[in-house]
């Protein structure tokens, strides 16, 4: 794979069936993204933001277009292939933190592991080690109703870094938190860029979008915009 263009987007467009009609989510997107790069993406609501998120991440396919990931082209992958791929290289995080009520944080920074390939003695050091990153490690043992939410979200960091991903996506990770909190967390994406993974933030923030290098902005489902902030 080459340095450049770890995640490459070419006239990319998602239609989603409504009725008769079809919405147009996404329209003649093409994006690169360099490997170790910081990205955010702003639009309106609406605009297309979560679903450029999901494709990227894997989580759905474009239904026109083509979307390069290190290389590969992913259309050409089998669903099993693609959830491969999601697992080992993309880490996600969202504004809602999606932790399972029912596990313990330990245990839900652990589950990604179970889909992949890595031995099940590793899970627990590894799932440790990304709390204690994020520093969590005196919340391992707790349930997410226990955490404020500044701790979820860094328990949904934890979780997302588990995999060893080279690639972060954020959807308005800060949404649900005070300003305070929310720059906490913006922090620790910082800090995890300069560790050297790419991440892709999606964000209403305009503070937070202008910390990124580049700034992508979508109207429309399709690229208004973009540069350094
Ligand atoms: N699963 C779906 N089925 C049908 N339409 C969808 C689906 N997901 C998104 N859309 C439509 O696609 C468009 C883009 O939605 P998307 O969620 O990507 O916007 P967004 O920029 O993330 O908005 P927000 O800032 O509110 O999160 C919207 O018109 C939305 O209604
Ligand atoms: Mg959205």
């Amino acid at each position: 794979m080459s340095d450049a263009g770890i995640v490459r987007l070419e006239d990319v467009g998602k239609s989603y069936p409504r009725g008769s009609q079809a919405v147009r989510a996404l329209e003649g997107v093409s994006l690169e993204v360099a490997r170790a790069e910081f990205v955010s993406v702003m639009g309106p609501s609406g605009s297309g933001k979560s679903t450029l998120l999901a494709i990227l991440g894997c989580l759905d396919r474009p239904t026109h277009g083509a979307y390069f990931l290190g290389g590969v082209a992913v259309a050409e992958l089998s669903d099993e292939a693609l959830s491969r791929i999601r697992n080992r290289s993309i880490g996600f995080v969202f504004q809602s933190f999606h932790l399972i009520p029912q596990l313990t944080v330990l245990e839900n920074v652990e589950t990604p592991l179970l889909y992949g390939d890595v031995p099940a003695e590793e899970w627990r050091p590894r799932a440790l080690a990304c709390l204690a990153r994020v520093g969590l490690s005196h919340r391992a043992d707790h349930r997410p109703s226990e955490l404020s939410g500044g701790e979820a979200q860094r328990a949904a960091v934890a979780r997302a870094l588990v995999t060893q991903p080279r690639i972060l996506l954020a959807d308005e990770p800060t949404g649900n938190l005070d300003s305070a909190t929310g720059e906490e967390i913006a922090g620790l994406l910082h800090d995890l860029h300069s560790e050297g993974r790419t991440v892709i933030l999606v964000t209403h923030n305009e503070g937070l979008a202008r910390r990124a290098q580049r700034l992508v902005r979508l109207r429309d489902g399709r690229v208004e915009g973009e540069g350094r902030p």
